[in-house]
């Protein structure tokens, strides 16, 4: 597996510190996640290189292709690419024992259409995924970072938004998902501003959690707490 950031330095060898949207913690593996990386690396990782990957050669087919962001643990994942067989998913984690997790649970749901990469996703998609490829890209409960100075980390950021929209194709659809109203008003803002994108809510801000998106544990319990979870939705029309 390769490592999780390239580091960037300019024209006189100064290293250019990057403000990213998470902090590695070097978590410790389990046996069964250490194994099942071991086992399952070579038919569902994919090592990050700077070049642009061939997504029919990856899936050996061709069928739209979903990317998520930041998949934790992997469950609604794993989840989706199961009940979704004619679609083919990338998944993006830079939390190794997370990558070893849902490794665990492809293998179980024997899943033939998923692929993930443990590397910081916004250099996976600047670097490896082609314009216009993606179907839909999902970002589901990224991390909130609560205090004001530590808003620049989230994210959901003018720039991140146009890179993702170069990488849908038109009519493709970006979807979030947060449970902290203050991210989900900084989401809407950002969307609102951005050039190429429709928002699909009816309401012009938050739409149903569409079906496909499995309600997790954790959301669960929220909403009986009666606690929200706002999704949104954005077509790429040019
Ligand atoms: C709050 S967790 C949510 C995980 C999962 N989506 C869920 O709903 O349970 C956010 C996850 O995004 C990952 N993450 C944050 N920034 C990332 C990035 N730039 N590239 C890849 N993963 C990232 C973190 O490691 C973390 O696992």
């Amino acid at each position: 597996m390769s490592e999780v950031t390239t580091a960037e330095f300019n024209e006189e060898g100064k290293y250019l510190r990057k403000v990213r949207s998470f902090v590695l913690r070097e978590g410790r593996l389990t046996k069964g996640q250490a194994q099942a990386i071991e086992k399952n690396w070579d038919s569902m990782g994919l090592e990050y290189s700077p070049e642009a990957i061939d997504l029919s050669q990856v899936f050996g087919r061709d069928a739209d292709t979903v990317l998520e962001i930041g998949f934790g643990m992997g469950a609604s994942l794993v989840e989706m690419a199961t009940v979704a067989t004619e679609k083919n998913y990338i998944g993006i984690e830079v939390h190794k024992p997370g990558v070893g997790t849902c490794l665990m649970a492809a293998e179980d749901a024997s899943l033939t259409n998923l692929r993930v990469y443990h590397h910081d996703a916004v250099e996976v998609l600047e670097n490896s995924i082609a314009d216009g490829s993606l179907a839909r890209v999902q970002l589901f409960f990224p991390d909130p970072w609560h205090k004001k100075r530590h808003h620049k980390r989230r994210i959901v950021q003018p720039e991140f938004v146009q890179l993702l929209r170069k990488k849908l194709k038109v009519g493709g659809v970006f979807h979030m998902a947060t449970d902290w109203e203050n991210y989900a008003e900084h989401m809407l803002e950002v969307m609102d501003a951005s050039e190429g994108y429709k928002n699909q809510s009816k309401t012009a801000n938050y739409v149903e959690r569409p079906d496909y998106r499995p309600l997790t544990k954790f959301e669960a319990r929220g909403q009986r707490l009666g606690h929200g979870v706002w999704d949104l939705m954005f077509e790429k029309t040019a």
